[in-house]
């Protein structure tokens, strides 16, 4: 692959990055949602994550936004407020390309107020099981049939790196 950048993502780059997660969304279990989000809702999302300070990076190859990864809120206790989740997604035509890993490792320089950061990951998913052990994150546990799509139970795998002391 030609020409990739890294770079924080802008408000303009949020069609792109709902298109990838959209797809992921219609065709996998590996993200738990059963409709695609729209735009209205894509815009606040990213809204949300520039006024609460999480970070969102995309991958640019040749100019157009190819992957994207970002942290956020883990759970809605303040206790939680040293945690982040990472989210991470590529095109479907430009995975298996070491994308993912640029993505996750950028996030991390990013990441030095958190003290762990956390993958949530449908067991099924290797790519993603892979991607985060090649990043230094560790599976606790997995939990069985803790979610549903599509009619069936889904198991989860919680992965994580303690990235600061502190
Ligand atoms: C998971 C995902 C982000 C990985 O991104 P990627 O750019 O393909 O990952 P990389 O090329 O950096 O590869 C990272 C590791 O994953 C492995 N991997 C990538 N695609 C794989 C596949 N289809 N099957 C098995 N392993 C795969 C690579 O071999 C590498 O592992 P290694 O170091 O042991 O060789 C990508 O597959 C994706 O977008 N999937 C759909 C969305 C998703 O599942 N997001 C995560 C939700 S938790």
């Amino acid at each position: 692959m030609k020409n990739i950048q890294l770079r924080k993502a802008r408000k303009d780059d949020v069609p792109a990055i709902n298109n990838i997660l959209n797809y992921a969304i219609m065709n996998t279990n590996y993200n738990l949602n059963e409709k695609p989000r729209t735009l209205e809702d894509a815009y606040k999302w990213y809204d949300e994550h520039m006024t609460e300070g999480y970070p969102v990076y995309v991958a640019e190859v040749d100019g157009k936004v190819e992957g994207w990864a970002s942290l956020s809120h883990f759970r809605a206790y303040s206790g939680y407020d040293t945690t982040a989740e990472v989210s991470v997604y590529v095109d479907k035509n430009y995975r298996h390309k070491g994308l993912g890993t640029l993505l996750v490792t950028e996030l991390e320089r990013d990441a030095s107020r958190f003290h762990t950061l956390i993958a949530v990951i449908t067991d099924n998913n290797t790519a993603s099981i892979s991607l985060h052990s090649r990043c230094g994150f560790v599976p606790m546990c997995t939990m069985r049939e803790l979610a549903k799509k599509n009619n069936e139970y889904v198991d989860i795998t919680f992965m994580t790196k303690r990235i600061n002391k502190k």
